[in-house]
């Protein structure tokens, strides 16, 4: 999709659909609504008065949420008003939603073409730059959809162009926000598609060739360990996941390197297991097609390189994936298994669907080869995350405070929130195991904190957080700019976490 501001008057500009969005102050309430703001007067024109009947009629009072859609108001076949609410708790997340509203009523009506206008778009506590960037982040999130299968061209509704028109936002910064805004979004694209791909597109060699593709294309470093080479550095963590599996193992290293070397680097590691059958520990039937989407912390890693990388981010970063299925072959690990890690340390195997921080044993130890500042993982951990959190917030764990503190922080900022959850050594026991140095379950209680005490044990002295995102990178039901299906969560955490890294 074309993506471009333009410092026009919104009643000129030329496309299918028009989206102006308006806060409650651009109207007057009373008996009726009426268009309030000069520059919403000044839109209308002599149509103001067909508009004022239309809200009315409408019940439109610019409230957050609220759309009211017009005909052949302007050259554009539609017009879609969308309320934001007050203008004193205008935030970003409220542009993005509405301008995510807005995207999407565009498309019902095979729109090919759109343009957005924010009213008046000085606001206090949004920079111009952030109500651009908000405008282009939630427009183009909300208008992905995973349309790769479906092979009737009239239930692919492709939106071709988007145009954000503002008078008020000087044209440099206008341009900066809207191109940045997409870079990003491009890359939030990928881990979605990456997610979102069935697992017989999608397995660990096809993973990795999507990295080192993306990779040649930003600039990155990439390395893709094969199975000899998994095997020679014995990740018998991996190594064991993977055994049921016809297809081979990938461990795959992306680097990226924005600043000077004496800046230090991050490391972020992905949780890559393509499908998830459970192993000999099976899942159940019902929703076990979710299970291709368990290779999310993957996706997460590979869009932040993508993105930082494009955007040009200074900081220094290294994404490591450890990649395989999880099948109940004739060779696959079994419980009661013992497995020795490229550690050395040992894993009593109590449960194979407990499989996620098997890899991540060897993800996590290889990780420290780099001497990172700090490590973060992410991963579609556990259950128990979503029984604690549900959807909308990833749950976090881990030792380095200041980190924690900086992910919140973007978070919030992103909307992709995280929340805390404590590491107290008391659950550690939970995992203790009477023939191995840990045992990959922790019994019915706490089951996210005592996965990442799993984890811990691989971490070496490096300051660590993990992100269970069990929860927030696949969705049962769509949010306000993520469909159903991968979310491509932890992308744009990741990525503004970066930014306030290195600024
Ligand atoms: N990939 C799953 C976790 C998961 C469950 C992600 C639901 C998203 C939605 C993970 O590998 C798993 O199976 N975890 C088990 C661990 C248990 C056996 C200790 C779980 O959570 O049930
Ligand atoms: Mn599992
Ligand atoms: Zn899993």
């Amino acid at each position: 999709m074309k993506v471009e501001f333009k410092e026009n008057d919104p009643g000129k500009e030329k496309c299918d659909a028009l989206i102006i969005i308006v806060t409650k102050e651009d109207l007057a309430h009373g008996k009726g609504t009426k268009p309030k703001s000069s520059d919403l007067r000044m839109l209308l024109g002599d149509r103001t008065d067909q508009v004022e009947e239309a809200f009315s009629a409408g019940g439109f009072e610019g409230d957050r949420g609220q759309q009211l859609v017009q005909f052949s108001l302007f050259k554009s076949r539609t017009v879609i008003f969308v309320g934001t609410g007050e203008r004193s708790h205008l935030t970003a997340e409220s542009l993005r939603r509405a301008a995510a509203s807005g995207i999407r009523t565009a498309k019902s009506q095979k729109s090919s073409s759109a343009s957005i206008s924010f009213l008046n778009s000085t606001a206090e506590q949004v920079s111009d730059y952030e109500v651009v960037y908000s405008i282009v982040e939630g427009a183009l999130l909300g208008a992905y959809r995973f349309d790769k299968y479906l092979t009737e061209e009239k239930k692919k509704i492709r939106l071709e162009s988007l145009v954000v028109l503002s008078e008020d936002v000087k044209s440099s910064i206008g341009k900066k926000a809207a191109r940045d805004a997409e870079l990003l979004c491009d890359a939030v694209y990928f881990a979605r598609d990456l997610s979102n791909a069935p697992a017989s597109e999608m397995y660990p060699e096809t993973l990795a060739d999507s990295a080192v593709r993306m990779a040649r294309k930003f600039g990155l470093k990439a390395t893709v360990l094969d199975e000899k080479k998994i095997r020679a550095l014995r990740m018998g963590g991996l190594l064991a996941v993977s055994s049921g599996s016809a297809r081979p193992p990938r461990f795959v290293v992306l680097e990226y390197h924005g600043a000077s070397k004496s800046d230090g680097l991050y490391a972020i590691v992905g949780k890559g297991i393509t499908f998830d059958s459970g192993g000999i520990s099976l899942k159940p039937a019902a929703g076990m097609g979710e299970m291709k989407m368990d290779m999310s912390g993957a996706a997460a890693v590979f869009g932040t390189m993508q993105a930082i990388a494009s955007l040009k981010l200074p900081v220094n970063v290294v994404g490591i994936v450890p990649a395989c299925e999880n099948l109940p072959g004739g060779s696959a690990y079994k419980p009661g298994d013992v497995v020795t890690t490229m550690s050395g340390k040992t894993i009593e195997v109590d449960n194979t669907d407990a499989e996620g921080r098997v890899i991540l044993s060897d993800g996590l130890f290889y990780a420290q080869k780099y001497k990172p500042k700090a490590i973060i993982d992410l991963a579609t951990l556990t259950g128990a995350c979503v029984v604690a959190l549900g959807h909308h917030a990833t749950g976090m764990l881990g030792t380095a405070d200041d980190v924690m503190s900086g992910l919140k922080d973007a978070g919030e900022k992103t909307y992709e929130r995280v929340w805390q959850l404590p590491i107290f050594e008391e659950y550690e026991k939970q995992i203790k195991s009477d023939i191995a140095d840990v045992k990959n379950t922790g019994g019915r209680w706490a089951g996210t904190i005592t996965a990442a005490l799993f984890l811990k044990k691989f971490i070496g002295n490096f300051p660590w957080v993990h992100l269970d995102i069990a929860g927030t990178a696949m969705l049962e039901e769509p949010n306000d700019y993520s469909p159903k299906g991968g979310s491509g969560v932890g992308v744009r955490l990741l990525t503004q976490f970066f930014k306030q890294a290195s600024s």
